[in-house]
């Protein structure tokens, strides 16, 4: 991975990224004392108890789901050819002003934090991963949404160019889902922009991407290049191409099998072992109250 040396006037794009960890955290907190243009730093702590061990970066980092390069789960070698440096993001729809921000931009608005969070896949696959990135509703704020917009969009990169999978015609590019405005400012939605005290790596969504950790895997959208607000609720990819699969809500719960296979278990992919999953994958006490009195929704696919 590629270090880079600053120079007074740039923009730390590896503060996002925290490369702060492999250099010293209190060297990088340090320079950013001292550096006004910096964005800082906030400890959440143990906000969101994962439970379990941290799974094994090596795991997390070489065993993923990013269609767009391919559908094997080995394809992190393929997902370097994913250029993430310049990386800007539009703001678009029922915002005040459309507009968009280079990365660096963005994260000097700001503050980034370290959240450990579980990872529940719609494969019954789950990980738990150190990220570092801000909270969604900051994302949010930024946009300046119009009081209309009920649903926030995010949609992927798709440069053929180096995203193979894109030549898969059946799939509906690009990567889109979406969530409700409650959902998006809810203080579990997150941001990453690292994992691992390192910049979010290609494979992983790099170099910015959600996570929604009560939600199921898919719903968390990798190197993002689009926010919408939107006045009426957008299909997703997933649903788009199989929606009596996949979902809108895809809350996740033990009790609700996929029509295909159970979703009572999943196998931790760091420890190997087989675990019983938790409804909204354990956060419940954070999330539930979003889907209080919502007869007729299909809250767990
Ligand atoms: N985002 C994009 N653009 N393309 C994808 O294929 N896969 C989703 C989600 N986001 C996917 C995506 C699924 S199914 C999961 S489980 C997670 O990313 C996997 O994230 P990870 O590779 O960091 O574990």
């Amino acid at each position: 991975m590629l270090i880079k040396v600053m120079r007074g006037w740039e923009l730390p794009e590896n503060c996002a990224s925290p490369e702060g960890f492999s250099l010293g955290r209190r060297a990088l907190l340090a320079t950013a004392l001292a550096t006004t243009a910096l964005p800082s730093f906030a400890h959440a702590g143990e906000k969101y108890a994962a439970g379990r061990d941290i799974t094994p970066e090596k795991n997390a980092t070489t065993y993923n789901n990013y269609y767009e390069f391919s559908t094997d789960k080995d394809l992190w070698q393929e997902a370097q050819a994913l250029k993430m440096d310049p990386w800007s993001i539009s703001f678009t729809g029922a915002v005040e002003k459309e507009q968009t921000l280079s990365l660096s931009e963005l994260l000097r608005q700001v503050t980034l934090e370290d959240r450990v969070y579980r990872h529940r896949c719609v494969e019954a696959w789950s990980m738990v991963v150190p990220w570092t990135g801000f909270p969604m509703a900051k994302l949010v704020a930024l946009a300046a949404p119009l009081s209309s917009a009920k649903y926030v969009a995010f949609t992927t990169l798709a440069d053929k160019k180096t995203m193979p999978g894109l030549r898969m015609p059946f799939y509906p590019w690009p990567y889109v889902d979406s969530v409700t405005m409650a959902e998006a400012m809810n203080d579990l939605a997150f941001i990453p922009t690292g994992m691992y005290g390192r910049s979010l790596p290609p494979q992983n969504g790099g170099p910015i991407r959600i996570h929604l950790p009560w939600k199921y895997g898919f719903k968390s959208v990798k190197s993002i290049i689009k926010v919408s607000f939107l006045e009426k609720r957008p299909i997703g990819m997933w649903e788009q191409l199989q929606a009596s699969e996949y979902g809108f809500w895809a809350n996740v719960n033990p009790a609700v099998s996929h029509p295909r296979w159970s979703q009572a278990s999943e196998r931790d992919i760091g420890t190997g072992k087989r675990i019983p999953t938790q409804l909204y994958n354990g956060y419940g006490e954070f999330v539930a109250g979003l889907y209080a009195d919502m007869p007729g929704e299909k809250l767990y696919m």
